[in-house]
C-alpha cells in the first residue's frame, strides 16, 4: 500500500533526523524554488508538499512501485503548501546513469541526503544560479565545497524539531577539525563525510550563475 508506505517512511526518518517539513520549508522560502530533483530519494514524499514539481529518483524497486502509482499525488495533494496541483516524476534506476540522460540546466535545486556523490552527477540538471540542498553524511557538502562552481549560501541546524536557517559567519563551516580537508578522491575511497569544526545538519550551496553545463 504506498500510500502506507510514504507515511511510514517520513515518520521514521523523522523519528532520526527530526521531521523534515520545516527543513524543506525553510529551503523553500529562502530559495524561493519551484522545480526540485532528488536523487536518492527513497520513500522521502515530503518535498511533494512544499514544492509543485518534484523528480524524484532511486534504485529501489519498493520506491518505483510507491512513485509509480496515484497515492503518491493523492497524498501530496493532501500535504501541500501551494496553490496549484503537485507534479511527481519517477526516474528509476541508478543516478550515476539516469541524470546524464535529463534535461541540462532545468531544475531550481537538487537534494541530496543520506544518497551518496549526488552533487557530482545531478549539478549538470541544475540552472546556472540554482541550488544544492546537502548533508555531509555520505561526504556530499564536502565534494561539493571542493567543487569551484558552488559557493556556500546557507547552513541549516536542527534542534529540538526545529531547524534554523543561517546566512551569518559561513566562513567557520566546512573547515575540518583535522586539516587539510580530504581530497575528493579520499572522500569518493571512505564515502564518509569528514569531521568539521563546525559541522551544520545541512548546507545549502549556490551553483554561479555563469555556470556552464558539464
Ligand atoms: C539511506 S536512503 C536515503 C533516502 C532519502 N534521501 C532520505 O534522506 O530519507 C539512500 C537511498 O539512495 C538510493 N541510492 C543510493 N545510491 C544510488 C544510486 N547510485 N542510484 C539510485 N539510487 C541510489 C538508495 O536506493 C536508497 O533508497
Amino acid at each position: 500500500m504506498p500510500e502506507q508506505d510514504f507515511t511510514d517512511y517520513i515518520d521514521r526518518i523523522g523519528g532520526h533526523v527530526g521531521d523534515r517539513t520545516p527543513l524543506y520549508q525553510a529551503v523553500a522560502a529562502h530559495t524561493g524554488a519551484r522545480r526540485v530533483l532528488y536523487p536518492g530519494s527513497y520513500l522521502d514524499l515530503a518535498p511533494s508538499y512544499h514544492w509543485p514539481d518534484v523528480t524524484y529518483l532511486d534504485a529501489d524497486a519498493r520506491a518505483r512501485a510507491a512513485f509509480q502509482g496515484p497515492d503518491a499525488t493523492t497524498l501530496a495533494t493532501r500535504h501541500k503548501q501551494y496553490p496549484e496541483q503537485p507534479r511527481i516524476a519517477f526516474v528509476p534506476g541508478d543516478y550515476t546513469r539516469t541524470l546524464a540522460e535529463l534535461p541540462a540546466a532545468e531544475w531550481d535545486l537538487v537534494i541530496s541526503l543520506y544518497a551518496g556523490p549526488v552533487s557530482e552527477h545531478a549539478t549538470r540538471c541544475l540552472r546556472p544560479g540554482g541550488w544544492l540542498l546537502a548533508n555531509n553524511s555520505h561526504a556530499d557538502a564536502g565534494l561539493a565545497h571542493l567543487d569551484p562552481r558552488y559557493r556556500l549560501a546557507a547552513v541549516l541546524h536542527h534542534r529540538s524539531g526545529h531547524y534554523r536557517l543561517t546566512t551569518d559567519d559561513l566562513d567557520r563551516y566546512l573547515q575540518p577539525q583535522r586539516p587539510p580537508h580530504p581530497t575528493r578522491e579520499q572522500l569518493h575511497a571512505t564515502g564518509r563525510g569528514t569531521a568539521y569544526t563546525h559541522p551544520a545538519t545541512a548546507y545549502l550551496f549556490r551553483l554561479h550563475p555563469r555556470t556552464r553545463e558539464t
